[in-house]
């Protein structure tokens, strides 16, 4: 196997993560395939993980009641937010904006963590507990690149209570709930997130996020060259 990127597949793969978007609107009621469906959730299930204890399971969700059920649980939980920002003046911005696609979507995943798996002892978990949880956001993520590049839209849906999914989708006490999915074929990809179209909050610069050393130090000569270019990042 040659183990280096062509120049095409290096672009590829920075072409999935520039245009990549959480996506809760514009799907088509096109139907996945079941041959991409298998691709995206094996890009998923070959994430890294703490110990390669793979902690993670998909609920694949199509059962209109069942999403009836987790969108009431999204409007519960978005009155909740929405009362959170009284006398906030985003509080209109809030209420107006889309963030769910539950129902029109073609299909959702709810992604859980199960700390038991091949435990109790995971190697590498055993200091930061949390290390089990960020593993399954690997694999969302791998499953988030791999829809992009198959044309498939996701919106992650976190305005849930997680004992509604788990009751809902009858998950056991031990198991947790990490991501609820929305997953389909869109008309198109927003060249920015809705949020910064929204003008909820701007993306910030490269240069506000890497620092040199040590906690805050943004200003280092010895990485002056690199600093230069991180000044100059898009
Ligand atoms: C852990 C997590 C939870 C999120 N929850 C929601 C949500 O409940 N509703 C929503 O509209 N977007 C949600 N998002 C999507 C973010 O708003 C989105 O990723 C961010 O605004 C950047 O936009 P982009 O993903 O299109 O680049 C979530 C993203 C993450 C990583």
């Amino acid at each position: 196997m040659d183990y280096t990127f062509s120049g095409p597949e290096k672009d590829g793969l920075y072409k999935a993560i520039f245009s990549r978007r959480d996506v809760r609107s514009h799907f088509t009621n096109k139907e996945i395939p079941d041959d991409a469906l298998v691709r995206i959730l094996n890009a998923a299930h070959h994430a890294p993980s703490v110990g390669f204890s793979q902690p993670w399971n998909f609920i694949l969700i199509k059962d209109a009641d069942t999403r009836r059920q987790v969108k009431e649980s999204f409007l519960r939980e978005r009155e909740r937010s929405i009362k959170m920002l009284r006398g906030d003046e985003r509080q209109e911005k809030y209420a107006g904006l889309k963030l769910e696609g539950i129902e029109e979507s073609a299909l959702n995943i709810c992604v859980t963590y199960d700390p038991t798996r091949f435990g109790p002892f995971v190697l590498g978990r055993t200091s930061i507990e949390d290390t089990g949880v960020y593993s399954v956001c690997c694999a969302i993520q791998n499953l988030w690149l791999a829809a992009r590049a198959e044309g498939v839209g996701v919106g992650w849906v976190s305005i849930l209570s997680n004992e509604d999914v788990e009751r809902i989708l009858a998950i056991p006490s031990h198991v947790k709930p990490v991501g609820y999915l929305c997953l389909g074929y869109v008309h198109e990809f927003a060249d920015k997130p809705d949020l910064e179209r929204a003008r909820w909050l701007p993306r910030m610069g490269l240069a506000q996020v890497v620092w040199y050393e040590k906690w805050g130090v943004h200003d280092s000569t010895e990485w002056a060259g690199l600093a230069d270019s991180v000044n100059k990042a898009e």
